[in-house]
């Protein structure tokens, strides 16, 4: 058993408590490898972010569990040695059984997810409530979910979204105990959230998706005041990015993400946790395109991975200071 206190990392009570208060949300982004991390730690410190190191099950199998605890010890020095002891969390996105939820605590985790959102309502309290059970008794924070986001959530996918049902929330968090709640309100994972026959085109011809349903974001705030929210699935699928994969031999067909001003506008409410997965993805597979194409003498994968940390690592600060407003928050 490894406590994720001697890691230096923190679990996220306090940090949720201040977003809440100071109507800012922390940024929670997704890592399987070292570029990813590098680029996470040296944006939140150059703009002194709390953030949340976010691991899926697939992530963890990719990259091998002992390795990412590893990795995430490492951010903490590395933070340190940039200049700034920055709050990190290292985070289990969509754990999906106690068993997953367990081992990550166990291995140093300091925040866990258990997504019971595909179970029935009483299956996915019973669920929530015994990992909460197990990871209080190391101080190890809990994210729990109700409603289900459309699209593909780890290997579960759904056509429709289920929006969170506001008449369930304080039965849900009362019984389980959890500490966050991510809920749905028309976000969806990947870089396809919007078919763009359900889009508008706006004046400059930009197709525009239909707003996040901010009635039901305000109801559930109202029957629990103060609780912390996270929002999944808030990728906003930069154009440029897009565009640059498709313009060196990339093939994304009607990739339409969330508006940012949404995503600043969820920020200002209870919503402290905002999961970015995809958007890194595009960045980084858009310098590599771009290396590609531009240098095909080039074989040095630093030389290729070396550019895509570069640009990620702006898409994190951009995302901090004009989307989270997580900036000078550390
Ligand atoms: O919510 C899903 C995250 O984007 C993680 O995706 O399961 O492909 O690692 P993944
Ligand atoms: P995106 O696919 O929109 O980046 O969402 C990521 C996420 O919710 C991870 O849990
Ligand atoms: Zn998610």
């Amino acid at each position: 058993m490894i406590s994720y206190k001697e890691l230096g990392l923190v679990n996220t009570r306090e940090g949720f408590r201040k977003a809440i208060e100071g109507k800012y949300a922390i940024p929670a982004f997704n890592f399987n490898n070292m570029e990813q991390m590098q680029a996470i730690i040296a944006a939140c410190v150059e703009t002194s972010s709390p953030v949340i190191l976010q691991v899926s099950s697939g992530a963890r199998k990719y990259a091998n569990q002992t390795l990412l605890r590893y990795m995430a010890q490492g951010a903490v020095e590395y933070a340190k040695e940039l200049g700034k002891n920055i709050p990190i969390t290292l985070h289990l996105d969509h754990g999906d059984s106690f068993e997953l939820c367990k081992s990550c605590i166990d291995m140093g985790f300091s925040s866990v997810m258990i997504d019971g959102s595909h179970l029935s309502y009483e299956e996915n309290v019973e669920l929530t409530k015994k990992v909460v059970e197990y990871a209080h008794q190391y101080d190890v924070t809990v994210e729990g979910e109700l409603g289900v986001l459309a699209g593909v959530e780890d290997e579960v996918s759904s056509d429709h979204h289920t929006y969170t049902e506001p008449d369930q929330v304080v039965d849900f968090v009362t019984r389980t105990g959890v500490d966050s709640l991510a809920i749905s309100i028309g976000t969806s994972h990947g870089a396809n959230k919007f078919k763009p026959e359900q889009c508008t085109r706006n004046a400059e011809g930009v197709l525009v998706p239909p707003p996040l349903r901010f009635d039901i974001l305000e109801e559930i705030e109202k029957r629990i005041p103060g609780f912390p929210i996270v929002l999944h699935g808030a990728s906003s699928v930069p154009q440029k990015y897009v565009e640059t994969i498709n313009k060196f031999g990339g093939a994304l067909k009607d990739a339409i993400g969330i508006p940012e001003e949404q995503l600043r506008k969820a920020a200002g409410s209870a919503v402290c946790k905002i999961n970015i997965d995809s958007d890194g993805r595009l960045a980084m597979t858009a310098e590599v395109r771009r290396v590609f194409a531009e240098k095909p003498a080039e074989f040095d994968p630093r030389k290729y991975l070396g550019p895509a940390r570069d640009e990620l690592k702006k898409l994190y600060m951009h995302k901090v200071q004009n989307v989270l407003g997580s900036e000078n928050k550390a």
